[in-house]
């Protein structure tokens, strides 16, 4: 353990098993290329300000781009017995360039550095997932458009309700990614502004001019207040919120592959690539990954409620409990970031049973609903047929056949309205494809949702 920053101020070393409690390095390491991004801005700011000399910017600025590309490289291994990421590169650059490499933390504070590099951490861990996303919505709308004429049940209470395109209910998922996507990028333009300069809380004595520093970083501005640039973490929130929605989205998704896949649907076929064997039933091929995305949610919630609650009794501003951010933050990307990239090709290669679903279709009354309509639009009040289509459903249960199976008599003793139409009316692909209300299931429908959200692509 090397000597701290602020031994000045102690008469002896810190125990090492706090100093291992104490340090962060091995969870914030990861943002070395923020840290000395942000030092770069922050000493050429100091230059430009005449707070230090264009020498020393020049030498910290080189100093602290060899340390970058040695990180990169791996030539320059983390010391883990650091207390995080800033005290390792500054002291790595006063190792390389002497006391000059001491000048660089004028004007600034790790309060205030933590902040900053955590938000340019996120920013470019967030764009990194809305890529990732649009990868999987791209999967999504190439298999809708695959199967957008394949009927299957629709379902509520997961009881059989009425019939849909497989396309349509994969577009449904289009929608709900989609939407993680604007609220990724919402959190990110919100969290895109420089909490730099703040210092330790009260702002600075020196000079400093703050928006050169954000705009060196393509930041939109600066955070107004030092006591709030120091001490928000609504960011790593949103983010994490954000993260929590996709997770639930993922597992509903997953909830269904899973359903999907056992023999009592058997409506897809995962390639076996994606799924693995038992170690005992030979006969298995079960969907691991749906359920490992599935129970992998839990943790990503927990995340969220980690975070939320480190927070919820800090005094302004900063408190050490505030290093607990990266850990759970970092957890949530990083699983969100892994299910993206099984569940993508997963959903890619499975085989989709058409057979199958549109026997699925066949079964369990799904045109009822179109019984009553058909009544309706010829006149009987909607209540009225909604009640005549009941019972005839009841009638055909007693009998053990289906409502297309009736014949015109046997309608007609129910209502006199029944015409030879009906089967028309009822057959289980005119019943799927002439749902042809904006966002309904028919063909056409799924074409321009899928059109849409390309275009939104
Ligand atoms: N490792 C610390 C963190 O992640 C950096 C900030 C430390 N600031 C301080 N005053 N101890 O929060």
């Amino acid at each position: 353990m090397s000597e701290k920053m602020w031994a000045g101020r102690f008469k002896k070393q810190l125990d090492s098993e706090v100093n291992d409690f104490n340090s962060s390095i091995r969870v914030d390491c990861r943002m070395y290329k923020s840290d000395i991004g942000g030092s770069m801005a922050h000493a050429a700011m100091l230059a430009r300000q005449g707070i230090i000399g264009e020498e020393d910017a020049e030498a910290i600025i080189g100093g602290l781009e060899g340390i970058l590309a040695d990180l990169d490289s791996g030539v320059l291994e983390f010391d883990m017995t650091a207390e995080d990421i800033h005290m390792f590169v500054e002291a790595e650059l006063t190792k390389r360039i002497g006391d000059t490499g001491k000048k660089l933390h004028t004007a600034r504070s790790r309060n205030d550095q933590v902040a900053l590099d955590l938000r340019l951490y996120l920013r470019d861990q967030v764009s990194e997932m809305i890529e990732e996303i649009k990868t999987l919505i791209t999967v999504i709308t190439d298999k809708a458009e695959a199967y957008k004429a394949t009927v299957m049940p629709g379902y509520t209470h997961l009881q059989r309700a009425q019939p849909i395109t497989f396309g349509h209910h994969l577009m449904a998922y289009a929608q709900m990614f989609l939407r993680d996507i604007e609220r990724l990028r919402d959190a990110s333009d919100r969290m895109n502004f420089s909490p730099l300069g703040s210092c330790a809380l009260a702002g600075t004595t020196y000079p400093t001019d703050r928006r050169f520093v954000a705009e060196k970083l393509q930041m939109q501005g600066i955070c107004e207040n030092s006591l709030d640039g120091v001490s928000d973490r609504d960011f790593a929130v949103e983010i994490a919120n954000a993260c929590a929605l996709i997770m639930m989205h993922l597992s509903r998704f997953s909830e269904e592959i899973i359903l999907w896949s056992s023999w009592e649907f058997k409506f897809i076929e995962l390639d076996d690539a994606y799924s693995t064997g038992s170690s005992i039933m030979p006969q298995k091929k079960n969907p691991d990954i749906s359920e490992l995305v599935r129970g992998k949610t839990g943790r990503v919630y927990g995340d969220l409620i980690t975070l939320l609650t480190m927070l919820k009794g800090l005094p302004l501003a900063y408190n050490k409990d505030m290093q607990e951010d990266k850990e759970a933050v970092f957890d949530s990307i990083d699983t969100v970031r892994q299910c993206l990239n099984v569940f993508a090709p997963m959903l890619d290669t499975m085989t989709v049973i058409e057979k199958n679903m549109l026997d699925a279709a066949a079964k369990g009354f799904i045109n009822a609903t179109d019984v009553a309509d058909y009544l309706t639009k010829k006149g009987t009040p909607f209540r009225t047929a909604y009640k005549i289509s009941g019972t005839l459903v009841a009638h055909c249960i007693d009998k053990g056949t289906v409502l297309e199976k009736l014949s015109l008599d046997e309608f007609k003793s129910f209502s006199e309205v029944f015409e030879a139409d009906i089967y028309d009316a009822i057959n289980l692909e005119n019943c799927t494809f002439r749902r042809k209300s904006e966002g309904g299931t028919a063909v056409e429908s799924v074409e321009a949702q899928i059109a849409s959200v390309r275009s939104k692509l």
